[in-house]
């Protein structure tokens, strides 16, 4: 008998289909939850689970009493309880490698648009208001020579340093648990304090993991010293930022604008109040979403699920521990 895989969300048709050939896939759309009574049934035969975005915690463990591994597709993996999971020997994955070159792209696209304000002249345009030359007050303001500061340089963080030096001439400065001098050496990037980062940069980029330590780490004091002349870029997570802090620095013109790819409650709610500056440019967590990368990320996290099951170590373990206690 084949295995039993759970498939959950944004699981791409040629992962599928790759793990067909080994698993008897389960597959269940965006929103599925416990009230679901397939849903639930096939989490109690379930070997192995991939999916992106749901909580693997207690709650979701105590329905799949066989699982022996998760995957999420996404390299972030502040859905998944990881003490609960190794407690009851399941071995967690995720997708790191495979995004890095999309999400910073994704990342520059964001900080192109809120300096440039493209996506709120682009609604200029659209509603028949651009009448005269562009009058100074729509006029945005220069990416390139400017200070980036990188706050959480893991992969991703390194691949936005590599364009903003070799593309941009832009200076960088980066925060990160431990320094990186591959960083320095290729791209002239310098390591300072949160403090330091946050005076000094024209552009902060947020790229750190979401973690208990990282929780609320963008609060009113950051912003507060931040430049006014300042853009804040979110490519992170919401749990990092205080979204009323931001509000309030955005009201009282603290910094110029934000680009945010992320939110604590996703899909934001419409009446948030982050949604009504012109000057916050708003993307639906796009990062990592285009349809090769997509397709990488899913593909990489079906050969997690497939190796595991297969009683090989996946190629992105979270939780070591568990394979060393197998
Ligand atoms: C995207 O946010 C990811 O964590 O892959
Ligand atoms: C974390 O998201 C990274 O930069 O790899």
């Amino acid at each position: 008998m084949k295995p039993v895989v759970v498939a959950y969300s944004r699981v791409r048709k040629v992962a599928q289909d790759k793990l067909r050939e080994k698993v008897d896939l389960r597959y269940y759309p965006y929103g599925t939850n416990f009230s679901n009574e397939n849903f639930k049934k096939d989490l109690q035969i379930a070997d192995g689970y991939i999916g992106l975005e749901k909580k693997v915690d207690e709650e979701f463990l105590s329905y799949a009493p066989h699982l022996k591994v998760a995957s999420n597709v996404s390299v972030g993996y502040d859905n998944f309880d990881l003490e609960a999971m190794t407690k009851r020997g399941v071995m967690a994955t995720n997708t790191p490698g495979v995004l890095d070159d999309t999400v910073a792209d994704a990342i520059f696209g964001m900080m192109l648009a809120a300096a440039r304000r493209i996506s709120e002249l682009d609604r200029y345009v659209k509603d028949g208001e651009w009448k005269t030359s562009l009058p100074d007050e729509k006029f945005g303001v220069d990416v390139h020579h400017r200070t980036l500061g990188i706050i959480g340089a893991g992969r991703i963080g390194e691949k936005i340093a590599k364009r903003a030096h070799l593309g941009f001439d832009m200076p960088i400065l980066y925060h990160n648990r431990s320094r990186k001098k591959s960083l320095e050496e290729a791209y002239g990037a310098t390591y300072c304090s949160l403090h330091d980062l946050l005076t000094k940069s024209d552009f902060v980029c947020l790229m750190t993991p979401s973690t208990p330590e990282t929780r609320n780490l963008m609060g009113e004091k950051e912003f507060r010293i931040m430049k006014k002349s300042a853009i804040f870029v979110n490519g992170s997570r919401g749990a990092t930022v205080d979204e009323d802090a931001l509000v309030k620095a955005l009201k009282e013109g603290e910094i110029l604008g934000a680009a945010l790819d992320v939110y604590k409650e996703e899909p934001i709610p419409p009446n948030h109040p982050l949604l009504t500056f012109p000057n916050v440019v708003t993307t639906p967590h796009l990062g990592s979403s285009t349809f090769v990368t997509e397709d990488n990320m899913s593909l990489l996290a079906a050969e997690n699920v497939l190796a595991a099951l297969a009683g090989k170590r996946p190629p992105n373990l979270l939780n070591e521990e568990v394979w060393e206690k197998k």
